[in-house]
């Protein structure tokens, strides 16, 4: 599920998009959200399984979170890797579980989609020294 729902575009001069005629000055969005919570490119979107970005190949332009084009997110590289440095000192540090594995999340649809409520232990790492 991507964070950010959609990307905003104005066509520059008169153009067909996906099909359809837009004139110079329209503006429109892509709705990233649709795109990659589609069955059709993501089987089970729902389902939480990373082994799904392990594929050798994936289908292009289903998997947009950062958006895409000369607009794209000049940002991506320093937050994918804050993300991973993030999850690693709380992983290395903390034992982390769900409180209940089968509460469904509170996810909120907005300008940038976020899950409401998770409630989960958070418990030190033992470390053997
Ligand atoms: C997980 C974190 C982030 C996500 C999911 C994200 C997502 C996005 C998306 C979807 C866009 C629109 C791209 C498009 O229109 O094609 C965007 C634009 C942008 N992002 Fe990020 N972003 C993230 C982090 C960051 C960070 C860390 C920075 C800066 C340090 C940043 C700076 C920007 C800027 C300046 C734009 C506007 C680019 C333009 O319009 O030319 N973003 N981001």
């Amino acid at each position: 599920m991507p964070v950010i729902p959609s990307v905003f575009r104005m066509a520059s001069k008169d153009d067909i998009v996906a099909g359809m005629k837009w004139k110079a000055g329209q503006t429109f969005f892509v709705h990233t959200h649709a795109i990659q919570m589609n069955p059709k490119h993501w089987p089970e979107p729902e389902k939480f399984d990373p082994d799904r970005f392990m594929k050798n190949s994936i289908e292009k332009n289903t998997l947009i979170p950062f958006g895409g084009g000369v607009r794209m997110c000049p940002g991506r590289h320093l937050a994918e890797t804050g993300l991973k440095v993030l999850m690693v000192l709380v992983f290395r540090n903390f034992d982390v579980s769900l409180v209940n594995p089968d509460a469904p999340l509170h996810k909120i649809y907005s300008l940038a989609n976020h899950c409401e409520k998770l409630q989960v232990y958070i418990k030190p790492r033992e470390f053997n020294t």
